[in-house]
């Protein structure tokens, strides 16, 4: 058991002071012995040394573990080359470039024919009812993405060719991203709980030739009539002059209708009566997944695309202006999320590992998809809530598939909190080994219900901190090696060379708070934005020329943790009229219960001007967390200005 060690004076347990507090309350608790015990990584010092080969050595370091994956042909070249430094003329990243690969190929051929794991499951699909379930071994899983990789050829997709996907989580959905991968193509994921303007949006920015949907599907008790917000997108392409080739729908809800299907994914039993879902159907654009299965064969050959091709756009919606379409590419960043996943979850072969992120996310890419694929681990894919039907539902699933690494996102461990302690005590939790956070800073208390309550105090907590743009793990702890202080991501992943800049873009050495940046490239760092490499440089390079910027605000204490301080352009320098002179005073100042974020946490400006206008006219919403908090903020507007 993690004891706690009090190494400082306690803080105030009130509310509003928690994260005052929490900072000069220094606190931390040492590794479980029983995660240490069979760790890759035991203890700080193995984990400093090696850290210190991994930033001082990046080529052996990486080169080391390139080795574990399937090249078609080897680097011909410089295995690591780059331009961090705008002054010195445009911003590259080349990791491996020349060799050739194929990361569909990595993450299953390689599984089931060098590793003999084609009858490990791959995945235990969990659908929005808790009867709703099947499995997919590897084996079967390379089946059907090479069946789909033929149905994408058949329709005329090619390497470089981008392909939207807007699906809900099911299994056809990872079967439709590997298969673009195995052709070379760019598979672009809109998250389907983004509306139908958001996925225009996307089709037209990357031109994507074909887009793969469902039918429908349900989240918690609401259902999602999905091909409807489909084809109200690909009308709104049509409006913009833009057509796409053909919109392939799998019939997820309607599946009971097939019957069993040859396919393991074909057929999961939907036991919930099916409402009769309207679809709609464009002859000569639309396409039954099934049908189009039913005729392909078994066998396709995979695409070998150099370690430096694109692999996928996924868009990023940022704080202020249009999204980016974050670029990876494939060699790099197979290797990062492959790497990332084996030590910060500490995974070992016999692991049961489950992601509740969405695939829609880059969380569910690196860490549903890739990641544990790339090491032949079994995940659970989950595609309902967590409050429905009950607000146990994570922990019975958990005791279901004896679950052993478990990642979420802080809001999720805040919702259920305020359920308290029952719901999750009810179950026996016993499988539970790590237990992961993502996506923005874990208040302490939230990281105390989590180490106390979810994993009863025997189980490693990792706050993950990273980016869509980094594509894996940046700043986290190793759970066999690194002391926890609840709220801190603690230290650099391997390959990872942080700092904090003041404002003159000086390093601070020591306790200091700034900005957070990065000194080198790690191999899973986006390459581009798609169609717009200046906005990349702009974004990421400009304000520190030599640094990758993160956007992040960041404290080191006295240990040398990290704390994540939330994003810099969210901050409003307050301190006042001589600074920084008279026409940045507010005209008035609104206290607010919340404002208005992302899903992951960002606010979102272009709101906050529009309320700050009375202006009601906000535009697409759909990443919006929490809706509510709008209406607030515009009542309570009228009655402070009036
Ligand atoms: O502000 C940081 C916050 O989420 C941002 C990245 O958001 P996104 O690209 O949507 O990716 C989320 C999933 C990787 C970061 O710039 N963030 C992410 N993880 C943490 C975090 N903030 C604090 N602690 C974290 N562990």
């Amino acid at each position: 058991m993690g004891l706690p060690e009090e190494r400082g004076r306690s803080g105030s347990r009130s509310a509003e002071r928690e994260e005052a507090g929490a900072r000069n309350r220094v606190r931390s608790w040492s590794p479980p012995p029983e995660v240490s015990r069979s760790a890759h990584v035991r203890s700080l010092q193995r984990y400093r040394e090696l850290h210190r080969r991994s930033v001082e050595q990046p080529r052996e370091f990486w080169g080391d573990i390139a080795k574990e994956f399937y090249w078609k042909t080897s680097c011909p070249g410089p295995f690591l080359q780059y331009n961090f430094d705008v002054t010195k003329g445009k911003i590259f990243i080349e990791w491996m470039k020349g060799a050739t690969t194929n990361i569909c190929y990595n993450v299953l051929d390689r599984i089931v024919h060098e590793k003999k794991l084609g009858d490990k499951v791959a995945f235990y699909w969990e659908g929005n009812e808790p009867e709703e379930t099947t499995q997919i071994t590897y084996r079967e899983l390379l089946v059907q993405v090479c069946r789909f990789s033929n149905v994408l050829q058949k329709q005329g997709i090619r390497k470089g060719d981008r392909v939207a996907i807007y699906m809900p989580m099911i299994p056809e959905l990872v079967v439709a991203m590997l298969a673009c991968a195995r052709l070379g193509a760019l598979h672009s994921i809109v998250f389907a709980g983004f509306s139908a303007e958001s996925l225009c949006e996307r089709i037209l920015d990357s031109s994507c030739s074909l887009l793969i949907t469902t039918d429908a599907f349900y989240r918690g008790e609401k259902l999602v009539n999905l091909k409807e917000l489909a084809d109200e997108a690909l009308e709104k392409c049509r409006e913009k002059a833009f057509q796409v080739r053909c919109c392939i729908v799998v019939k997820h809800l309607g599946r009971a209708e097939l019957g069993t299907g040859d396919s393991p994914s074909q057929s999961p039993p939907i036991k919930r009566p099916c409402p009769d879902v309207q679809i709609s159907w464009n002859q000569g654009v639309d396409l039954w997944w099934h049908e189009l299965m039913q005729e392909a064969e078994d066998e396709c050959e995979p695409e070998w695309c150099d370690a430096e091709d694109p692999l996928f756009i996924l868009y990023t919606s940022g704080s202020t202006g249009k999204p980016k379409g974050v670029v990876h590419t494939l060699g790099g960043y197979m290797l990062y999320v492959a790497t990332t996943f084996k030590y910060v979850f500490d995974f070992h072969k016999e692991d049961v590992f489950w992601c509740t992120a969405d695939i829609g996310w880059i969380t569910g890419h690196s860490y549903v998809t890739y990641g544990p694929l790339a090491n032949g681990a079994t995940s659970v894919l989950f595609e309902g809530i967590p409050t429905y039907p009950d607000v146990s539902r994570l922990w019975n699933i958990v005791d279901k598939y004896k679950v052993t690494k478990f990642y979420t996102a802080p809001t999720a461990i805040r919702l259920l909190m305020k359920f308290g302690d029952e719901p999750v005590t009810r179950h026996s939790r016993a499988s539970l080994q790590v237990l992961g956070t993502v996506g923005e800073p874990i208040n302490p208390e939230a990281w105390l219900w989590y180490h106390q309550v979810v994993g009863a105090q025997r189980c490693s907590i990792v706050d993950t901190f990273w980016q869509t743009e980094t594509g894996g793990h940046m700043l986290t702890p190793l759970p066999g090696a690194t002391p926890m202080k609840p709220g801190s991501a603690t230290f650099p992943f391997f390959g990872v060379a942080p700092a904090i800049l003041n404002e003159s873009g000086e390093e601070l050495e020591g306790e200091a708070e700034g900005y957070l940046v990065f000194k080198q490239p790690w191999p899973g760092i986006m390459r581009t934005v798609y169609g717009n490499h200046e906005r990349f440089e702009a974004t990421y390079f400009k304000k520190f020329p030599g640094y990758y910027v993160t956007g992040d605000g960041c404290r080191r204490d006295q240990d040398g943790y990290y704390w994540i301080t939330g994003r810099i352009d969210d901050m409003l320098n307050v301190s006042v009229r001589e600074k920084i002179g008279p026409i940045a005073t507010p005209d008035y100042i609104q206290n607010a219960p919340g404002l208005p974020k992302t899903r992951s946490g960002k606010i979102m400006r272009r709101v906050l001007r529009k309320i700050a206008q009375n202006d009601h006219d906000l535009g697409d919403m759909s990443t919006v967390a929490d809706p509510t908090v709008i209406c607030q903020l515009f009542n309570h507007r009228c009655l402070t200005i009036q």
